[in-house]
């Protein structure tokens, strides 16, 4: 099984994916996670991506479609889940272009939705507690818009082409895995 996880930040992807990723025995791709380790570690990759998500933009697309195309092409995982990836349309047509490439044809989509309260909710209690750089209120609030621009128009693209499950992503971590579950 291959896996998109898609959804706007906040709403739960990565907790999902994490299970998800165990329960299937996939490889969990998340490109933030790529992204934060790479700037804990001061990578040349890190350096470049630390500005764009340190503020709540995007990383510039041929580097995350870099990024990306490197680990499908190497992993001998027999699935893998995508986790903030695609988030342009132009990341989703080059992500078709590597399917096809690489002769992937099982792609599911499943899009977790709660409304953007929650979402915001959400990423200042983890902010107070973990700190993470972009959980402040001013920097959630850029995301949520960069997500309603350039993120949710990928949405419509997959509707179009391969079918967008959704999953209500309220309620407990428990209650949404079996959600995602019961649609796969
Ligand atoms: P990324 O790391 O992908 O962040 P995000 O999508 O903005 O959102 P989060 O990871 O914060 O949310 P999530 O949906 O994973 O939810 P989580 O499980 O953590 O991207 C960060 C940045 O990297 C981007 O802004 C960009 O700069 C860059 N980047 C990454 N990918 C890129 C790409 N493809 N192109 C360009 N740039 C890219 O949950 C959130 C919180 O809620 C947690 O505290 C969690 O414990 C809690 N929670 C989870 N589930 C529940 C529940 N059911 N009930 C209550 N709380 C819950
Ligand atoms: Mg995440």
């Amino acid at each position: 099984m291959n896996l998109i996880l898609f959804g706007p930040p906040g709403v739960g992807k990565g907790t999902q994916a994490m299970r998800l990723a165990a329960t299937h025995d996939l490889l969990h791709i998340s490109t933030g996670d790529m992204l934060r380790s790479a700037i804990a570690e001061g990578t040349p990759l890190g350096m470049t991506a630390k500005g764009f998500v340190e503020s709540g933009g995007l990383v510039p697309d041929d580097i995350i479609i870099g990024l990306v195309r490197e680990v499908l092409e190497s992993t001998e995982s027999k699935g893998f889940l995508l986790d903030g990836f695609p988030r342009t349309l132009e990341q989703a047509r080059a992500l078709d272009d590597l399917f096809r490439e690489l002769a992937i044809h099982e792609v599911r989509i499943v899009m977790l939705t709660a409304p953007e309260q929650e979402l915001i909710d959400r990423m200042v209690k983890r902010g107070l507690e973990q700190g993470r750089k972009d959980d402040t209120a001013e920097t959630i609030r850029h995301r949520l818009e960069v997500y309603n621009a350039q993120t949710e128009p990928v949405k419509t693209f997959y509707e179009k082409s391969r079918g967008v499950k959704l999953v209500d992503g309220l309620g407990t971590v428990d209650d949404v895995t079996a959600r995602i579950e019961k649609v796969l």
